[in-house]
Formats: structure tokens, C-alpha cells, sequence
């Protein structure tokens, strides 16, 4: 193969989850797992670069071809859109979106426009939409749990995990609203252009989630 592809991955708990499915299929990751100041690292025994970013910046990169793939999270794909092939499902990073309200509010039970917080909102309006249901959406930048308590909303759409920051906040999930994992993207040029090299890629991913399902 004489290609190098670069990948984009999510900085954080996907990067760690990232680089441990690359371990498993033999590459070695040393490069990315000391990273230093270094945002750009070449895998020494398999034709790959890494570049570390911020997730609505891997969907940037992939979109523009500057990286030919992308690992990033469901939650982050369907607030930000774009164009770009999503060709995996890796199993990890697996959490929800989800409608909560305050413990013992009533929120459906009134015909007044409901007020949402969230931090995606583009999420929170499509899921009312497809309910036919007219609401507010408020964008919140940081801990929406906030929104509720302070009388800013009558609910929140969030990532939940393990419930946990609901239930410290007096809050309960009442709806799900999508299940979340860690996608691979592809730009659609490189799945051309480098279609050997990025079809090796997916079936060393594809071969270890296999195994690690079986397992
Ligand atoms: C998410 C989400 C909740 C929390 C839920 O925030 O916004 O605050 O995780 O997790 P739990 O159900 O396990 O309590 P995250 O930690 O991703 O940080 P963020 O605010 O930077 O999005």
C-alpha cells in the first residue's frame, strides 16, 4: 500500500477507546498515547496518521478531505450534519439522548408551549418536530441540567450515560430520544480514491468488534 491516510479522532474517552481497538488489530499506537504538545502522530507499522481534535472538528476535517477518516460520536453527527459516508457502528461510547423533566413534572400534561434546553439543539427540535409538537428551544453551552432549576425550562435533551448527573439534579429521563456510539466517517473523494487502503482499515476494525463481540 503506498497511500497514508490520515484519520481524525475525537479527543477524550473515543481517542482512548480508538487507539485501544487500533492496539488490538497490531498498530502501534505509541505515538498517539504520548502525545506531548503533538496534535499530528504517524502510526510507525501501518500506513496512518492521527490527528487529535475536538469532535464537531472531525466532521470539519473529513468533510473537507483533509482527513479521509473520522471517528466520532452519533450524538455530535446527527447535531452537526454534513457530507460524508458513516460506515461503522464501533460499538463504543454508547450512551443516549434523552427527554428529561423535573421529578413529578407533568410535562405533557399542558397545552402551554413547552420551553427545552439543550446543548444540541438541532436534536431537540427534530425530535419535537417529528412528534408534531411546537416548543422553545434554548441553546446551553454548558451543564444544562442547570436550565430546570433555575426556571429557565421545562426539560432538557441531553446525553445520559449512567443517569447519574440527572439524578443529582432532581431530573428523570422520561423519553429516549436516540441511542449514541462512536461512528467511523469516511469523505466521499478518499473512499474513491483510496478505496484498497480504506477498505483494509475497516476490515481490521470490522475483524476486531467482531471478536471482542464473540469474545
Ligand atoms: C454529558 C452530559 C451530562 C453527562 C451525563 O456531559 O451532558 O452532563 O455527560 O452523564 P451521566 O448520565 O453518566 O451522569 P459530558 O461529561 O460529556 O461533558 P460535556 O458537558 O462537556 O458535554
Amino acid at each position: 500500500m503506498s497511500n497514508r491516510l490520515r484519520i481524525a479522532l475525537t479527543k477524550g474517552r473515543l481517542q482512548d477507546q480508538s487507539v485501544a481497538l487500533f492496539e488490538r488489530s497490531g498498530m502501534d499506537c505509541t505515538p498517539i498515547k504520548h502525545p506531548g504538545r503533538r496534535l499530528v502522530h504517524s502510526i510507525p507499522n501501518y500506513p496512518l496518521d492521527a490527528v487529535l481534535s475536538k469532535a464537531p472538528d472531525v466532521i470539519t476535517y473529513v468533510e473537507h478531505g483533509t482527513c479521509d477518516l473520522g471517528i466520532v460520536g452519533k450524538d455530535t453527527i446527527m447535531e452537526k450534519g454534513g457530507s460524508f459516508y458513516e460506515v461503522m457502528d464501533l460499538g463504543f461510547g454508547r450512551c443516549r439522548f434523552a427527554l428529561a423533566v423535573p421529578k413529578g413534572a407533568d410535562f405533557y400534561g399542558t397545552y402551554k408551549t413547552r420551553v427545552i434546553a439543550s446543548k444540541y439543539p438541532n436534536v431537540a427540535k427534530a425530535f419535537f418536530v417529528a412528534k408534531g409538537m411546537d416548543v422553545d428551544i434554548i441553546k446551553i453551552e454548558g451543564s444544562v441540567e442547570l436550565a430546570p432549576i433555575l426556571g429557565l425550562a421545562d426539560g432538557i435533551v441531553d446525553i445520559v450515560e449512567t443517569g447519574a448527573t440527572l439524578k443529582a439534579n432532581g431530573l428523570v429521563p422520561i423519553e429516549t430520544v436516540a441511542p449514541i456510539s462512536a461512528r467511523l466517517i469516511v469523505n466521499t473523494a478518499s473512499m474513491k480514491l483510496y478505496k484498497n487502503e480504506i477498505l483494509d482499515f475497516i476490515s481490521r476494525c470490522e475483524k476486531e468488534l467482531k471478536e471482542a463481540q464473540e469474545g
